[in-house]
């Protein structure tokens, strides 16, 4: 296996020194590039696109090709692995993602199965080997799935939801059916990140978008256990190298150091919490990604180069920060704003670590 190029993603998610601050960008891979739109359009559908190994390694590589990112996704869905359990994945047009047979009685969550990752995700562990034989070792490829709780939600509700009420309701009206899904996701969720790190993921991340919908006792019973056990079951080391895992948890500023806690090696944080006050919560005991608001990439450059310096001046001279947004990129967010970001980050952290 060639070396990396670029390896100062991995470094300063171990919260070794860099050079400069390393970026990527959540979903930069998507609907604000002309050149996704036109690779989807030949895919026919957005699952079509993720189930083609050569057109999934075609969108990863998009981004890569116009910004000086240093890291590279798999593309991919969070929704794959339910699609897996048999739920019936698919997105109506403008609606967002739908399961044909979301999970409603006891008989079918007693029935639920965690999915051989070699079986009916082969198509993703083949994605992920094609695209690391495109990067060539320039720079580090992340593997990714959602957590137990924030699957689950899309599981109980069917699709996207503004109140959670189906998934709240099972959860305190039935703990221990709530609690074998959960169980079950989570050996899935295991098994799916392990067989893209064995495919050639060299980092992981688990996203928990809809943690922060929770109160603090259900979201430590509910989906802080069941990250935990993820990470306690994920492989530590492959080719040599460390595999880092990053956990985010969408609205858990709150609960920054019970997650630190949990042995993961970085802490993916969303916009409302400041940078350093987060860092000086959890000092060297992880590194910190984020956590820029994605909106910000609507103002004029001169705001954009702004509040990019905003964020790196608040997590100061240290190791341990990876520059991302603090969620995904917006469908919205014109192209060459993202230029402006990814620049100002690599020259002024250079500039920060220049005057010490
Ligand atoms: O970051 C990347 O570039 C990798 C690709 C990626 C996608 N989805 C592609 C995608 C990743 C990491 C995800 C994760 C994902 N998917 C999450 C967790 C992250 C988050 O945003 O909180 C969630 C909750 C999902 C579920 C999902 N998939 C939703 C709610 C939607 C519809 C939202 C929308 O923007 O329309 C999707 C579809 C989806 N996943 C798109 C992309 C690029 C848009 C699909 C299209 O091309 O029409």
């Amino acid at each position: 296996m060639s070396r990396l190029k670029n390896d100062t993603f991995l470094r300063a998610l171990l919260r070794q020194p860099t050079e400069y601050t390393p970026v990527w960008l959540m979903r930069q891979a998507g609907r604000y590039l002309p050149e996704y739109c036109e690779t989807r359009r030949r895919a026919g559908n957005f699952l079509n696109l993720c189930k083609s190994p050569a057109m999934a390694c075609e969108v990863t590589l998009q981004p890569l090709a116009r910004y000086d990112l240093d890291a590279a996704i798999l593309f991919s869905d969070i929704l794959t692995v339910p699609d897996a359990m048999g739920l019936g994945l698919y997105f109506a047009e403008g609606e967002g993602p739908r399961f044909e047979r979301p999970l409603k009685d006891e008989w079918e969550i007693r029935n639920l199965t965690a999915p051989d990752p070699h079986a009916e995700l082969q198509y993703v562990m083949d994605a992920v080997s094609e695209i690391r034989r495109a990067l060539d070792g320039s720079v580090p490829l992340i593997g990714f799935s959602g957590s137990p709780w924030t699957l689950a939600c899309y599981m109980v509700e069917g699709g996207s939801s503004d109140d959670y009420r189906k998934v709240k309701s099972l959860a305190y009206s039935r703990p221990d059916l709530m609690h074998h899904i959960l169980e079950v996701t989570a050996q899935a969720v295991v098994k799916y990140l392990n067989a893209q790190i064995e495919a050639g993921a060299q980092a992981v991340m688990v996203f928990d978008s809809w943690g922060g919908v929770l109160s603090e006792a259900a979201y430590r019973e509910f989906s802080l256990r069941y990250l935990e056990q993820v990470v306690a079951g994920l492989i530590r080391e492959r080719e040599g190298q460390r595999v880092p895992s990053i956990v985010f948890t969408k609205g858990g500023g709150l609960w920054l150091e019970s997650i630190a806690a949990i042995g993961c090696d970085a802490v993916g944080l969303d916009w409302t919490m400041d940078i350093g006050r987060a860092r000086a919560l959890v000092g060297d005991k992880v590194a910190l990604q984020g956590n820029l608001d994605p909106n910000v990439l609507f103002a004029p450059p001169e705001a954009v180069a702004t509040e990019t310096r905003r964020v790196l001046d608040a997590f100061g001279n240290h190791s341990g920060h990876v520059f991302n947004l603090g969620h995904g990129i917006s469908q919205y967010t014109p192209p060459d704003n993202v230029s402006v970001l990814v620049d100002t980050v690599h020259a002024y952290s250079r500039e920060i670590r220049a005057r010490g």
